[in-house]
């Protein structure tokens, strides 16, 4: 049975609402305490019952586990700590509090306007800059030992309210696949999109792979539509095989030559003809940026701004998801967003609950 609120694990983790629920574990807000009051909110990860008993599936996400609380970065959520409670194996992870990629691009998609260009460009090169972190990783004896991501995808792409971008999960793909190919193949359903053409084809993940994964991510980011669709995963794996890629810049007309360039080229079907590095995708997205004139940091304004206007829409229009609404005043917002100077506004209209429709 799933634990209830309040419960404490580990001794320390008060486990306060349970947040949401992803492919492999329930995702809690939780409190840890410390002396004199002191008290932080952490995120936990509890593993699904069904993966208890899959003995290898625990084995390699406990190692999985141990790489990402090496992977230190501001670009990456932290991995806190590990535990086994009873027969439920736990992760404690940095929160961050905001939006992931996914509810940033429909909350724009509830506002009925495209993405601010250099808004989804700016969480590119983020996530981007913490892939590389992970891509050059040093292992503790000295050697160069990247990590691969393998399940680069919306959900992954945390923006904090500062505008920082985390990116989360890494490497816990490798456990779950072979927990998958050992117990419900073709339980990856939807994941299955942001897979690059030669993890189609049986080859190994790599970090041209994730490049592609990434690469995927910003077109549907931009573009507000899907790239690789089907009825079945033999359909969608065959449009991501074909190698064709449609048109970022008939999908946005508004778009730089270069940002639609560079998207494009981490979509090659050859792992080759992509970008050297993540490193050097995230460099040639941030020149896009500074062209524009203010650069990262500026950059990183707007979308701090951009998460708080995301996250009252949601609220707004979904009360039930995770901020809830019912005992606020809900807040209507307009963006007036002109792409030439990329400046950013808000405007609020203030609406009482009871203006609302009903919740379904
Ligand atoms: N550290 C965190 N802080 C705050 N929210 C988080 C954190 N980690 C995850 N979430 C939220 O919980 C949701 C579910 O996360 P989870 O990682 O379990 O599933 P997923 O990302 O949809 O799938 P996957 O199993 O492939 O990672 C995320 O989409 C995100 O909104
Ligand atoms: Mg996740």
């Amino acid at each position: 049975m799933t634990q209830q609120p309040s419960t404490v694990i580990g001794g320390r983790y008060e486990l306060v609402e349970r947040i949401a629920e992803g492919g492999m574990a329930i995702v809690w807000k939780a409190r840890v305490r410390g002396a004199a009051g002191f008290a932080r909110t952490v995120a936990v990860k509890e593993i699904k019952v069904e993966y208890r008993s899959v003995r290898q599936y625990i084995q390699m996400f406990i190692e999985e586990a141990r790489i990402g609380t090496e992977l230190a970065h501001p670009h990456i959520v932290q991995v806190l700590d590990f535990l086994l409670e009873g027969e439920t194996h736990y992760l404690v992870l940095e929160w961050v509090e905001g939006v992931d990629l996914h509810d940033f691009v429909r909350a724009f998609s509830y506002l009925e306007q495209p993405i601010p260009w250099p808004l989804a460009v700016a969480a590119g090169v983020g996530a981007l800059q913490g892939l590389s972190a992970a891509h050059e990783r040093v292992a503790p004896s000295g050697k160069t030992s990247p990590v691969i991501h393998r399940d680069v995808s919306p959900h992954n792409i945390l923006i904090n309210q500062s505008g920082t971008v985390k990116l989360s999960d890494f490497g816990l793909a490798r456990a779950r696949d072979r927990a998958f190919t050992l117990t419900a193949p073709g339980t990856l359903k939807g994941k299955i999109s942001y897979f690059a053409p030669e993890i189609t084809k049986g080859q190994k993940a790599s970090t041209l792979s994730d490049q592609f994964s990434m690469g995927c991510v910003l077109w549907e980011a931009l573009a507000a539509e899907r790239l690789f669709e089907g009825i079945s995963d033999v359909e969608v794996f065959t449009a991501i095989r074909s190698g064709e890629v449609k048109s970022l810049k008939e999908a946005r007309p508004d778009l730089p030559d270069r940002v639609v360039q560079a998207v494009h080229r981490s979509l090659s079907l050859a792992p080759e003809e992509r970008f050297p590095s993540a490193r050097a995708f995230a460099a040639d997205l941030s020149e896009c940026l500074r062209d524009l004139g203010g650069g990262l940091y500026d950059a990183s304004e707007r979308l701090a701004a951009a998460v708080l206007v995301a996250r009252e829409t949601l609220s707004n229009f979904e009360p039930s998801t995770r901020i809830s609404a019912s005992d606020m005043n809900l807040v209507t917002m307009s963006l007036q967003i002109d792409v030439d100077s990329a400046t950013f506004a808000g405007t609020t209209e203030v609406m009482d609950a009871q203006d609302l429709p009903e919740e379904s």
